[in-house]
């Protein structure tokens, strides 16, 4: 599913009081399909532009288009219904949002509430939470009972148990371990390419957008700075440095290696494996 802002401007309302333009005419077309992490730092915007893919931030100025409906200033009442099921948002402690007795309740929620029958909401809680590689066994637990990690994957088979067509998600690694946030980015990638979703990804680790993403948003100040593929944005180095945004590990190395040896890879190297073929390439390995 296509996603599409057109000059969208949005702001917080708090009380009488409106905070500074938060998103500040974005433009920006996500192909169906594409999977784009959003980086910059904080501040900069990033978990409002996925408010705003979900309809937790309307624009003031602008419309946003998610296949084909449509989110402007006004009423939005059905749309926003519409996008809520379309487009499936992992905020950053997803955790925090369990609530239920029981972890099948807890996945069983959004189903039911877009009105799929009991019998089969139970169906997919069960089979959601086999995909995120937890026991069926701890449907009838507390999911407070359960570890940090278990948790978290709860919360996102809450979300995928609403077989959404787009899936945003805040820093979906954020505070677990380095062999759990691997696990969860791994399924997610899984995801993400048998269910051919939309996917958008905040995160703070470019050797997860150079591992997982295609295309690369760099938010500054609420306005898209730069918007590309990966290979094409991690080339400019001197830009990116404006922005605070650092390259992947095996790009730096890439960098120091040509600047010692004055031997240019053929190719801008994103991942270790990438960086391991180009100096084999060049014999330097
Ligand atoms: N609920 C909110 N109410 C008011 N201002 C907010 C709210 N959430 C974020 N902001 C402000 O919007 C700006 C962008 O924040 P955010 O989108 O959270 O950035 P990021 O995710 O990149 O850290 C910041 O100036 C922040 O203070
Ligand atoms: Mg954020």
């Amino acid at each position: 599913m296509q996603l599409l802002f057109d000059s969208v401007t949005a702001d917080y309302q708090l009380g009488p009081i409106r905070s500074p333009r938060v998103l500040r005419s974005i433009d920006m077309n996500l192909k169906s399909g594409s999977f784009t992490a959003v980086i910059g730092h904080t501040g900069s915007g990033k978990s409002s532009l996925l408010k705003a893919m979900n309809g937790l931030l309307i624009p003031t100025d602008g419309q946003i288009k998610i296949g084909d409906t449509v989110i402007k200033a006004g009423k939005n009442k059905r749309s926003l219904k519409k996008i809520r099921k379309q487009v499936g948002m992992v905020f950053q402690f997803p955790e925090s949002q369990l609530f239920a007795e029981t972890v099948e309740q807890d996945i069983c929620f959004g189903p039911l509430n877009f009105g799929v029958p009991l019998i089969k909401a139970k169906k997919m809680a069960r089979d959601v939470l086999i995909q995120v590689g937890l026991d069926p066994i701890i449907l009838t637990k507390s999911p407070f009972s359960l570890s940090g990690g278990q948790k978290r994957r709860v919360a996102i088979a809450g979300i995928l148990a609403m077989q959404p067509e787009v899936l945003v998600l805040d820093e979906p690694g954020a505070g677990l371990d380095p062999a759990g946030k691997k696990e969860i980015l791994s399924l997610i990638a899984s995801w993400h390419h048998e269910k051919k979703l939309t996917t958008v990804l905040v995160t703070h680790d470019m050797d997860d957008v150079a591992t997982y993403a295609d295309d690369v948003i760099i938010m500054n100040e609420g306005q898209i700075v730069m918007h590309g593929d990966k290979r094409s944005i991690f080339s400019e180095e001197k830009e990116l440095k404006k922005w605070h945004v650092d390259v992947p590990d095996a790009r730096r190395f890439q960098l120091r290696i040509e600047q010692e040896t004055g031997v240019i890879l053929p190719q801008v190297c994103l991942t270790v494996e990438e960086l391991a073929e180009a100096l084999i390439e060049v014999n330097l390995a």
